[in-house]
């Protein structure tokens, strides 16, 4: 592993742990990594190929395979342009059921790591901290309630003319929280060390801030 620094920021679904750390990665110049959007890769292509989300083996042959590509704000699986494709509720429950797969998540190991590059990243995800990257230099838990998350996913599909319903959003995403926390692999935990960052009644400037002042009071 490189020495290059990093920022984990783990944390459940639609806790805008998104925004906050593409804003932090923008903010020190770092890479970012989305890594939900990797298990969100592999739900769409596994879709389209017809895997089951319980076939293990499968999954695990299909990542090495796939042909995945950031490109500023794109994303590209094949060459094909699946930005907003992969954003949808159903894409992030059939991504939620693949990642309990120790297949799956051993093979997005070191496609994950590969983004620790000059001059430094930050990675978003479920298990960023604890096992992608274990010497990361800040380790963030961040989280909101669930209702706070169910009304921001739901601002969030609305305005991008996705129809939603709060009420199946909620659903959804207790759902989720339940699932991604009680895995046997990886599952969503606080990592030894992290800060917790509870968000419900922080807008999103003052969540970049917190983060920026903890990596400024770790690294001085
Ligand atoms: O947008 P949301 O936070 O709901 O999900 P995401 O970060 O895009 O991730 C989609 C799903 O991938 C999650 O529900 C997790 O089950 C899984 N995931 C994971 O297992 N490990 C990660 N590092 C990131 C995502």
């Amino acid at each position: 592993m490189s020495n290059y620094p990093v920022i984990a920021i783990d944390g459940p679904t639609a806790s805008g742990k998104g925004t906050v750390a593409s804003l932090v990665a923008q903010k020190l110049g770092f890479h970012y990594l989305d890594s939900g959007a990797l298990y969100r890769l592999v739900a769409l292509a596994s879709e389209k190929l017809g895997i089951d989300v319980k076939n293990a083996a499968e999954l695990g042959f299909l990542v090495p395979k796939l042909l995945i590509s950031f490109n500023n704000n794109q994303i590209l699986l094949d060459g094909e342009d699946v930005t907003d494709a992969i954003r949808t509720e159903n894409i992030g429950l059939r991504a939620s059921a693949l990642a309990v797969h120790p297949e799956v998540r051993t093979a997005l190991v070191g496609l994950q790591r590969g983004f620790r590059q000059s001059p430094g990243l930050v990675a978003d995800g479920r298990d960023m901290a604890s096992v992608i990257f274990p010497d990361a230099v800040l380790k963030v838990f961040l989280t909101a309630s669930a209702q706070a998350r169910a009304e921001r996913r739901y601002k969030q599909l609305i305005a991008k003319g996705i129809s939603a319903k709060l009420s199946d959003l909620l659903q959804d995403l207790q759902e989720r929280d339940a699932r991604d926390s009680s895995r046997g692999a990886a599952p969503l935990v606080i990592a030894e060390g992290a800060k917790v960052l509870e968000t419900s009644d922080l807008s999103i400037d003052q969540a970049v801030k917190t983060v920026l002042d903890w990596y400024q009071s770790v690294i001085t």
